[in-house]
């Protein structure tokens, strides 16, 4: 983990801010990719934003993370609203990155909505620095809760939409419609833009489309009533109703990894050695689920009776 110090404030739309964020004890931090995020430790839990990069590869000296105030959260982005102060002090993980940014493609279509920006915008900048093909979709509800409104209104392949005066949500089957054969497309955003992005991506190679998600899309499995044989510690145990894997492994005083507990951080990602799991996360792509050898027990279930994890 690395001790950052919150170095600016800055409110960029209705309830949207940006925090900047230095090391401590001065010096850099390490360099970030587009696409990439940090886990914030928080006084409610540990959070994932996504990182706010200008493009270059160069040194990072601060790290920017936008943050939309939701009011019906899990209190990760209200205590940052209202809680924290220019001056305090924060633990940040190292940056990760699930959803890297092909920069081979011969050409980029890039889709946002809301806060989903955060990444997307990260990935424009990157590409706009090598000077390659792109061009942003990017949706709000009005102008005032668009995040970094006046940078992008403009430019000539940034298209904005506004749901408020266009009357409906964006399009997302008329851009996946129209993009080029050999462009890889990105999605960002709320759940029913990203469930548009899903239905009209269906028919794409599974290489072009990339979407990140940042809530659940599916409720947890909760349904209990099969038996976790934790290999490596020698342990077997029931997972009763209304418990994730992660709750019982826990309770068992077995220590594993985990961050989100909702399926879309990656964290706690398992191997699975026998049996086969009931996927509710939305971290995995489909050929891994469907492959089953690698679960998220933070939220996902079984299908047998017995399964048998690599712990
Ligand atoms: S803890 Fe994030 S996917 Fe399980």
């Amino acid at each position: 983990m690395l001790t950052v110090r919150v170095s600016a404030i800055l409110q960029v739309a209705v309830d949207i801010n940006v925090y900047e964020l230095v090391p401590a004890n001065g010096g850099g931090l390490p360099v970030a990719a587009a696409g990439s995020h940090i886990e914030v430790e928080l006084p409610v839990g540990k959070r994932q934003y996504s990182l706010l990069l200008d493009g270059s590869s160069a040194t990072q000296r601060s790290y920017r993370i936008a943050v939309k105030n939701e009011c019906k959260g899990r209190g990760g982005s209200r205590y940052l609203h209202q809680s924290l102060r220019v001056g305090n002090t924060l633990s940040v993980s190292v940056p990760r990155n699930h959803f890297p940014l092909i920069e081979s493609a011969p050409d980029t279509v890039l889709i946002a909505g809301g806060i989903g920006i955060t990444a997307i915008i990260s990935m424009m900048n990157r590409l706009r620095l090598m000077r390659a093909s792109w061009r942003l979709h990017y949706a709000a509800r009005s102008q005032k809760h668009m995040a970094f409104l006046q940078e992008l209104e403009g430019q000539p392949n940034v298209h904005l939409h506004f749901s408020n005066e266009a009357g409906g949500r964006l399009d997302v089957a008329a851009i996946v419609r129209a993009m080029p054969t050999d462009a890889h497309i990105y999605c960002c955003g709320p759940l029913p833009m990203l469930e548009a992005f899903e239905a009209a991506t269906v028919g794409l190679p599974g290489d072009v489309k990339h979407v990140e998600y940042f809530h659940a899309k599916e409720a947890p499995a909760l349904e209990g009533g099969f038996t976790v044989v934790l290999a490596r510690s020698n342990m077997e145990l029931l997972v009763p109703k209304g418990k994730t894997i992660l709750e019982v492994v826990e309770e068992a005083g077995i220590e594993v990894d985990y961050s989100c507990t909702e399926g879309t951080c990656g964290s706690c990602q398992t191997t699975v050695i026998e049996g086969t799991p009931d996927h509710r996360d939305t971290f995995l792509p489909a050929n891994r689920k469907k492959s089953n050898s690698v679960m998220m027990i933070c939220c996902s279930g079984s299908k047998t009776h017995r399964l048998v994890l690599d712990i």
